[in-house]
Parts: C-alpha cells; structure tokens; sequence
C-alpha cells in the first residue's frame, strides 16, 4: 500500500516495497522543492510503458507510427532549439577547480547548488514527477551500479525503460540501505494553472547539465534531449561512473563491444572507442564479407564499456546499457543491416520524417527520398523543396531508442552478469588523412598515448561548428568526469593491475585521397582489419615495426573478395613525417593544456615519437 514520510509536507506515495531510507528521504525532499502536481514510482511494466505511451500520443509529444509498419513505435518531434548534447552547458563541479580539468566546465559547487535549487524551486508545477529506478547492467551484476532518475518528462520514463533495465526488481537489489546515484531532472517548463502544454516542453532559455563527481550526483535542467536528459548514458554511465572507476579501480569508458568468432569457433571480445558519430553503432554491428563465410560478429553494445580486473588477470567488460540509442541519418540496410532489422518494433523514432503511410524515414536510408514526407519539424517536405531550401527532412543528429536484445547480432553473453574477457581495445576517429588504417602499439603505455592523442573531425551530435578537427582523447573529451590528465594516468596504471593487458590498436576508416573521396571502403570490409587484429592478439599475424607502431603489410591481410590495390594500401597506410610533425605540434598543444596533471610517461613517449620519425 502507499505510503508517505513526515519528514515533508506533500505526500510522495512511495509504494511499500520501496525501503530504502535515502532514497525515501531524497524523494521528499525533491517532492517538495519541485512541487510537481503528482508522484508517479515507476515500475518498468508493458502496461506502464503503453499507457504513457498512450497519455503522450493524446497529449501530441508523440505519434504512433503504422502499426503494421513499426509495430508498438511511436514519433517525437523535439523543440528545434533541443536536439543535441549541449556541452557548453555541462559543469564538472568538482570542490577544486584543477580536480575538473580544462576539459570541463567548472562552477564551484556551493554556487552551483545554490543556483539549481532557484531554478528547481516549483519547476514540475502542472506536472507528474516519474521516480525511475534504473540499473546500468544486468541487475545484481558485480560490474553494474544503480540509479534513480527523478524526471518530469514521461518521454525519458519510457525512454529510460528502453535503454536501462528500469523497473521494480531494482528497489530488490537496493534493500534498505544500497548505494544509488540520484539523478535529478526536469525540462524546466512549469505550467500554470489552466496553461495547456506543447508537444516538447523544454525550457528554450536556460540549461544546466550538471554533475557533483565527489557526491556522485547529477541534475539536469532546461533539455529533454536525449544525453541531456536519459541521465543513465552519458552523464551516469560515463561522466560519474568514470570518477567512480578512478576512485576504485576501474574503467567506465565511450566504447562499444563486440564479439568475433572465427571459422574454427575461437571467440575473442574487443572494446572500441570512437568519438561521437565515427560508426561505433555500424562497427558493432558489422556483418563480415561474403569472402569471410565462418566469421561471426555479435554485438555486447555500441556505446558504452564499463570495464574491471578479473580474478583471472583479465579485464571483463559489460555493457551498461540495454538499448541503442543511435543515429539515424545514414542508417541503411546498406551501411547496417542490423540496426535496420532491430528497428522493427518497440522504437521510439526523435526528429525523423514521417512518411504519408504512418512510418518512418531519414537521410540515407534509401537512395530515393519518397514524393511527400512530413519533416522532423512538422512541415511539409518533398525532394523539390529540399534542392531549393535545403532543408533536411530528418535532423541530422535525429535518434532511435531500441531494445538492445531485438539486434539479431545480440551476443548470447550481452547480459552475462560476469562480463566477457576483452583481448584488444580499438581507438579510432575521423581523419581524412595522417592516421594510417591500422596500428598495433608497441605497448601498453605507447597505447596509451595514442589514444590520448586522438582526433577527430566534429559532427552533428555535438553542438558546435563541423567539419573541424578537435582532440578527443579517448573519445571521452565531452564524458570524462575528471582532470585529463589525472585520467591518462589511471589509464597508465590500470596496464598494471592485470597480469596480461589487452594489445592496443589505433584505426582509422576515413582516410581520403586527393579528390576527397574515402579510400578505404569500411563497413563490412573493416572485418579484413578486426581479423588482422584478434590473430595478433593470439600471436598468430605478422606485422612490420613503423615509427609509429607495429603494422600489417599488405599481404597480412585477407584481401579475398575486394579489389584493392597495393597502391590504395599504400594510400590508407602511408606516414607522412611532414604531417606527422604537425601531429605531434598539436600533441604538445594538448598536453600543454593538461600540463598540471599530464603523466611524465606520455611527455617522454612524445619525445621518443619525434626521434623515431626524424632519426
Ligand atoms: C552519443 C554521443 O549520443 O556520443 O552516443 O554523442
Ligand atoms: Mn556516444
């Protein structure tokens, strides 16, 4: 039966089964800065999930889509002005400003606090406040964490029962007294008496995305986008988690995982990081090459890698998560069959078109637009008025949420609450040239120095210009929680704590020649590399010493099926010194940004590279 606490003046109608005392109290105290006009505990069920689902399609944030066509999915169409990650107004509020890093906005968290509770004072006015209680990992898992997400939003509520395991059976592994990160939100768009809302509320002036690293806290304000509100992903599972690996000995990291099996039946996991928008959710996805029959490619997740020693000497991975949350301009039965087929049923679509037959469609995802689409903003859109306008009909940073186990490349491990046995960590991102397709690290260190050099050209899931290239160390430049410098030095121990660290490598798919073209086909032919790659974790691949690490000659690799010269490998592998010098110019950039905190062994591998290319 409900009941409620004394501590404050509004019921907050906690089911009985809820006995945590924190979070009771945590609750009253929100109920009552917040002011919503309802308390609603989630319990993670279909019927739960149908009816809010129903409540948003009568209230018009969503729109069900053709039943026949996407069965169980639905339509939302965010405010033009929330439809991306707002980095800029993310804060790391850390007590000491050095502990955040020049990679994070920093506010000093008194002040902070001060300014969240103005603007939370009375924000759910007219509105239903969702207790969401969330696991990022298989429930009970040793790897995984709790969190309760408090949100005005029955878009996140839902959303969050896709991407997280939400429900109920999370106060169980709670009990009285389990440790939870709170994970506070709202859109920031109280209504007044009487004042009828609009499909997306959001709070066009003012947002706040903001984290406490020491009390493990976040509150999210103004935005309900994606990253910006679903706070399990990005803000739990990245920002927060990585403090917490840091203070305990683990990785929380931007990568996916997947599963190859070779012909003989060998299984090997590897982790991957590429930055935001690079083809984490394609690459983990991939479908192997007719000339590949026997390979297999399953996926564990395409986002996120939480990553901890094992007994055995090895480090195990999971993925937080429970569902994509992708991009779908691109996204083609083409670039990947998967994605596509694991968007059949239960998705919920963010900013893409919608056909005149109730479904769906974006950029990419058939070589013909159709005749008529009503467009991610609601107007009218036909290819004529895109020539002229150009005006997209999806947004390009538009979104699907989908059930991780609806991939029929789902790994049979994917919710193993152990983890599986990563062999190799990829490091990669978008550069048009320089960053040859495939490089083995002469060692853990030098890896590690790779990947905190990496760059990448800038896409649409961040705010800010495109086409520029900008340092994304470990792709983790808008997620780490904490002083760069202090988390390439966690990285540099973390080689230590295991008997036998996974091999790094650094890829690059995007390499073009002089007309700007791609020279490296990607996609299904990126198999011919990952194989490369997993041999060389078994000892079983050649590979040529180069000043920057070890590399495949040409006749290392299974070319069987593609034409593709040795002077188009030639043109994807080449070392330019000349580029390279620049390169290692804008290392010193970054680490002269990070110099206070920057590990002595990265300075000195730096130093090492510029002897190895001018010797
Ligand atoms: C994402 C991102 O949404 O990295 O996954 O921006
Ligand atoms: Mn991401």
């Amino acid at each position: 039966m409900a009941s409620s606490t004394s501590a404050g003046n509004r019921p907050i109608n906690a089911p009985a089964y809820v006995k945590n005392a924190r979070l009771i109290q945590w609750v009253q105290q929100m109920v009552d800065l917040c002011e919503p006009e309802s308390v609603h505990w989630c319990d993670g069920s279909q019927e739960e999930y149908d009816s809010l689902c129903s409540q948003m399609v009568d209230t018009g944030m969503l729109i069900r889509l053709n039943q026949e066509k996407r069965a169980n999915s639905y339509l939302a169409r965010s405010d033009p002005s929330d439809v991306a990650r707002v980095e800029d107004r993310t804060f790391i509020c850390s007590k000491n400003k050095v502990d955040a890093g020049p990679n994070n906005n920093w506010v000093d968290p008194a002040e902070m606090r001060e300014t969240m509770n103005n603007l939370f004072k009375g924000c759910m006015h007219g509105r239903t406040m969702y207790i969401v209680p969330f696991s990022m990992g298989p429930l009970g898992s040793p790897i995984a964490h709790i969190g309760i997400e408090i949100t005005d939003s029955p878009y996140v509520s839902v959303s969050m029962r896709t991407m997280t395991r939400m429900g109920k059976a999370v106060f169980d592994v709670l009990g009285t007294d389990g440790e939870f990160v709170p994970c506070m939100h709202t859109v920031g768009a109280p209504l007044a008496n009487g004042e009828k809302d609009v499909a997306w509320p959001c709070n066009k002036e003012t947002k706040y995305i903001v984290h406490y690293p020491e009390s493990r806290e976040i509150w999210s304000y103004g935005s309900g986008y994606g990253g910006n509100a679903l706070l399990g992903k990005k803000c739990f599972a990245l920002r927060i988690a990585s403090a917490m690996g840091r203070d305990q000995g683990w990785l929380a990291e931007h990568m996916l995982i997947l599963g190859v099996e070779s012909p003989k039946g060998e299984k090997a996991y590897v982790a991957a990081a590429f930055p935001s928008a690079c083809g984490k959710t394609n690459f983990a996805m991939l479908i192997p090459p007719k000339s590949h029959e026997g390979w297999k490619i399953t996926t564990i997740g395409d986002d996120i890698a939480w990553i901890k020693p094992g007994a055995d000497g090895k480090f195990y991975a999971i993925n937080p998560e429970a569902g994509f949350f992708g991009v779908a301009p691109g996204t083609s039965e083409k670039t990947n069959f998967n994605a596509m087929a694991t968007l059949k049923e239960n998705i919920i679509f963010t900013n893409v078109a919608l056909t005149d037959d109730g479904d769906v469609w974006w950029e990419g995802m058939s070589k013909e637009a159709p005749a008529h689409l009503v467009d991610w903003q609601g107007k009218d859109w036909t290819p004529e008025i895109a020539k002229e306008t150009g005006r997209k009909a999806a947004h390009p940073n538009a979104r699907f949420t989908a059930p991780a186990a609806q991939c029929p490349s789902i790994d049979s491990a994917w919710e193993d609450p152990a983890g599986v046995p990563i062999s190799a960590f990829i490091f990669g991102g978008r550069r048009a040239a320089a960053v040859p397709l495939v490089v083995e690290a002469f060692n853990w260190n030098y890896g590690v120095y790779m990947a905190a050099t990496m760059g990448s050209e800038t896409t649409a899931a961040a705010m800010g210009k495109q086409g520029e290239t900008r340092r994304d160390p470990f792709a983790m430049l808008p997620f780490c929680g904490y002083h760069m410098g202090d988390y390439f030095n966690h990285w540099l121990q973390m080689g230590h704590v295991i008997d036998n660290p996974p091999k790094i490598f650094c890829v690059n798919w995007f390499r073009t020649n002089e007309k700007g073209e791609f020279v490296w086909p990607g996609f299904g032919d990126n198999m011919r590399v990952l194989e490369w790659i997993v041999n060389r974790c078994k000892g079983q691949a050649p590979a040529k010493q180069t000043a920057l690490g070890w590399m495949p000659s040409y006749e290392d690799i299974d070319w069987t099926g593609l034409d593709f010269s040795k002077e188009q490998f030639q043109q994807v592998t080449s070392i330019d010194a000349e580029m390279w010098k620049k390169e290692l110019e804008d290392h010193g950039e970054l680490f002269q940004k990070l110099q206070e905190r920057l590990p002595k062994a990265l300075v000195l591998k730096r130093e090492l590279m510029q002897l190895s290319l001018w010797r």
